[in-house]
């Protein structure tokens, strides 16, 4: 039986680092796989920080075929909707999140990392991620509202028992870009219609009052009957002049991930996402996060296993 990473569900910490590495082009994939796998420092207890590790799923599939669902794609092509709003593809191969209580122990981990990946990947992307008010997005909206309970988030982001990559997770990752100046200038009521929710306290619409372009019922996803949900660990980013949402989005299926940008972008029907009117994603990458038991599989130590009295 193999086990989940358990940083995916680790909530309350204020300060995280989102590493995205690319193979160098004479890298070694297993090699990167297998250097990840042996850190030991930044995946200790002790030091209460959490790490988690993504793997670009074609790379993932050709180290690892039969621990990955069938037909998982990496995001090669960017997802252009009818009125030519278009979201970048950027896809890389390796992915590290690290969360803590605070800034220093999360530093110090992804120093580590750089320095033990850099014979073998390039650092595309180095994006600390910060708690805002507790919850909330920097347009001051609370990003979570409906988010599945921590006893139902395994169900929704891991995939199922007996199946193939069992207790890995398929993540969207992307980074969003605001334009805080022009949501700011709307009114509340309008920012409220953008989301669809009200931005105290994230009460939802009354079905009928729901703007079908707003945020909400782009993301809402209806199959059989039944709400098709994800498990979303959003963080804010950067600076007052420069900044937006890193948006990390687990799932135990690729279909609603994907299905969710299409309906964001308006592909299906015509109908675009408001919120995309203010925020823009500038990358876009899917990665396989595996069982800590099939990336520990990689590692060529032991002694991190053995443990003392
Ligand atoms: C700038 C980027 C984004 C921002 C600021 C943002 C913010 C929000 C906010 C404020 C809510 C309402 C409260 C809540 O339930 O959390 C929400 C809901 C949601 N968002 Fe986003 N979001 C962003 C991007 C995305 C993307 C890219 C996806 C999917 C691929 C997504 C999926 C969802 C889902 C599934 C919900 C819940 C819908 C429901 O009520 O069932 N979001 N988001």
């Amino acid at each position: 039986m193999s086990n989940a990473q358990v940083g995916l569900f680790a909530m309350g910490t204020v300060s995280h680092n989102y590493l995205e590495f690319s193979l160098l082009p004479n890298g070694n994939g297993l090699e990167l796989i297998r250097a990840v796998a042996n850190l030991e420092a930044p995946q200790s207890s002790v030091n209460g920080l959490n790490m988690v590790v993504g793997i670009r799923p074609s790379l993932w599939a050709s180290l690892a075929r039969d621990d990955i669902p069938p037909q998982v794609y990496d995001f090669v092509e960017p997802i252009t909707g009818p009125d030519g709003f278009s979201m970048p593809a950027t896809q890389r191969d390796l992915w590290v999140w690290f969360a803590a209580s605070s800034i220093g122990q999360v530093f110090d981990a992804s120093v580590e990392v750089i320095e033990a990946l850099t014979p073998h990947a390039t650092l595309e992307e180095d994006l600390p991620g910060w708690s805002y008010r507790q919850n909330r997005d920097l347009i001051g909206f609370i990003d979570g509202s409906a988010n599945p309970s921590l006893l139902e988030a395994p169900d929704i982001a891991l995939i199922p028992r007996g199946t193939q990559g069992e207790n890995g997770s398929i993540l969207l990752f992307q980074k969003w870009l605001h334009d805080l100046k022009s949501f700011g200038s709307l009114r509340v009521e309008d920012q409220e219609k953008v989301i669809g929710r009200t931005k105290l306290d994230s009460e939802e619409f009354e079905p009928e009052e729901l703007p079908k372009n707003s945020h909400v019922a782009r993301t809402t996803l209806i199959q059989d009957g039944s709400e098709l949900p994800i498990f979303r660990r959003n963080t804010a980013y950067g600076t007052p002049t420069e900044n937006g949402t890193v948006f990390v989005g687990f799932s135990k299926d690729q279909y609603r991930l994907h299905e969710m940008l299409k309906r964001m972008s308006g592909i299906p029907d015509g109908t675009r996402d408001a919120l995309t009117y203010y925020s823009r994603p500038l990358t876009g990458s899917y990665y396989f996060v595996p069982s800590v038991n099939s990336l520990r599989s990689f590692a060529d130590k032991t002694e991190f296993f053995t443990f003392e009295n």
